[in-house]
């Protein structure tokens, strides 16, 4: 079986996700999900990034150790992917001791290649984006993301040959144009690497807090070679367990568009200095707004993920994310358009569909509905899922959203089209009424199975409606096909997405 190794970034903890954390979790997962049920072992890694000194400051603030301080995080985190039914297969912490390993084999197997020198470090530095800064990166002498003035240190350090990897990196780029997707960002990066690399302090002084480098234990490892290496030691890299090489490399990593450059040139150059295989893919996706403002704290602006969720439920809100925003880039949050999306997609449209068939099915039919394929349906259903499909490996997961809903569309104008609710009051349009609704009922399964990468409870639920039958994945190569060799048992249930003037 063909597999799929894919991984979002792993968060700091230092406060609890929003709705752009979530948002990487959520197109990930879509993906992830994806790939299951086009029949791939799939292996989805999230994680936490503990060992930023953010982290230690808010444990400090809070008078924890920040040992405890992450472990109550991490319980922080996983009640929010749960809600969001986020599928991951493993979550990896820094502290853990599999990644402590994993760290100190690649810095060992970097150093023993003659990647790893000493030196001193005399620059800025921005806590909040954890980075070395050159003055070129700086406006008005403040850090334009974070908005503050960055630390000027100056320390003897263990360095990095970044500087060796320029040519390489750019022939990558230049093989394998989709090593880093969307293409902006692909050119981004060309023009960073065309102004020269340089070297990368990869220590920081102190102990406690870090991975002390195995050469040199008065330092920690720099947090950004720390954590990129979470990736690695996730397959068992560094630790006594056989098989990490039939996992790595990732197939995809799924990141924010501030942090591609790290995954982008840092991690392939890391890569390449210990001789070991590059992920095949980087995708760089957007940020989410709210309401046209940058999500931060200080303004205000961040939105509690858990709150969208409870809001409207879990598979509303990824089915606004997915829908509303074109994968790779920016997009917008508002509690609006989220209930405007809503009404017309689920409310109107999927959820008042699969009513009114179930309900029709049920009335006519004792739910039972024998097959039929003699309608334009199982063409559109069939064109449905070769525009899903192509979308999906792209990766333009709106756009495979989109022909899902489409299909849904076509299902309700085929029905006003039909009336079914006038043949059946017409005896002699018996046959017109069981091809009417078996077909339009098939259709709509066909674009749940679909939809369940995006809304994995709500397509379950309308198959069962559908089928009767409860799928715990479904198939595309299976389930994802026009059927007219078995009947489908329907069965009637509460609105799925009660309308919102009905609620108010
Ligand atoms: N810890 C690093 C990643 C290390 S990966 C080896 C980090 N953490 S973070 O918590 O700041 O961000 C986690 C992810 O969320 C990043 O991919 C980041 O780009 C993404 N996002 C942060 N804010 C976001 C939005 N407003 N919208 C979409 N994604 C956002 O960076």
């Amino acid at each position: 079986m063909a597999s799929f190794y894919l991984t979002t970034a792993i968060d700091y903890v230092n406060s609890a996700p929003h709705l752009g954390t979530a948002y990487e979790k959520i197109t990930a997962d879509v993906i992830a999900r994806y790939q299951r049920s086009a029949g791939r072992d799939t292996r989805f890694l999230m994680g936490a990034d503990e060992h930023s000194l953010n982290v230690r400051r808010r444990a400090a603030e809070l008078g924890l150790d920040p040992r405890e301080y992450c472990g109550e995080m991490e319980d922080t985190f996983r009640a929010v992917w749960s809600k969001l039914d986020i599928s991951f297969d493993d979550y990896i912490r820094t502290t853990e001791r599999r990644h402590h390993r994993g760290v100190t084999r690649l810095l060992e197997a970097i150093r023993e290649r003659g990647g790893i020198y000493e030196g001193t470090y005399e620059g800025w530095y921005c806590v909040s984006c954890e980075a070395f800064k050159q003055d070129r990166d700086l406006v008005e002498g403040e850090c334009p993301l974070h908005r503050n003035k960055p630390d000027w240190i100056r320390e003897r350090n263990h360095f990095f040959r970044l500087s060796a990897f320029g040519d390489r990196l750019l022939e990558l780029y230049r093989e394998r144009p989709g090593f880093i997707r969307p293409a902006t960002r692909r050119n981004e990066l060309t023009r960073l690497i065309e102004a020269g690399l340089l070297d990368l302090s990869v220590s920081r002084p102190g102990s406690g807090w870090g991975i002390p480098v195995p050469f040199d234990d008065s330092s920690v490892v720099y947090v950004w070679f720390d954590a990129l290496i979470n990736y690695l030691s996730a397959t068992g890299y560094g630790t006594d367990e056989p098989g990490w090489e039939d996992r790595w490399p990732a197939d995809l990593h799924i990141v924010g568009k501030d942090i591609t450059r790290f995954h982008a040139v840092i991690w392939p150059a890391m890569l390449m200095a210990a001789g070991l295989p590059l992920p095949r893919q980087v995708f760089g996706h957007g940020f989410v707004h709210f309401e046209g403002e940058r999500m931060s704290k200080s303004l205000g602006t961040v939105v509690n993920p858990l709150e969208a969720a409870d809001h409207l439920g879990p598979d509303p809100l990824r089915c606004y994310l997915v829908r509303e925003i074109a994968y790779g880039q920016d997009g917008d949050f508002s509690w609006k358009r989220f209930e405007a999306r809503y009404d017309a997609d689920l409310a109107n449209s999927l959820g008042n569909l699969v009513s009114r068939i179930t309900s029709m099915a049920d009335r006519y039919r004792n739910g039972r509905l024998p097959p039929s394929a003699r309608t334009g349906l199982p063409g559109l259903a069939g064109a449905a899922v070769s525009d899903y499909r192509a979308a999906m490996e792209e990766l333009r997961l709106h756009d495979a959203a989109t022909a899902a809903f489409r299909l849904v569309g076509a299902v309700n104008e085929f029905l006003t089209e039909r009336a079914p609710w006038t043949l059946a009051k017409d005896p002699s349009a018996s046959g017109a009424l069981d091809e009417t609704l078996y077909e339009a009922a098939e259709a709509v399964r066909i674009a749940a199975v679909l939809l369940w990468p995006v809304m994995p409870g709500s397509a379950r639920e309308i198959l069962r409606r559908l089928t009767g039958e409860d799928v715990e994945v479904p198939r595309l190569d299976e389930d994802a096909v026009f059927r007219a060799d078995r009947p489908l048992t329907a069965v009637k249930g509460a609105p799925l997405w009660p309308r919102l003037a009905g609620r108010r």
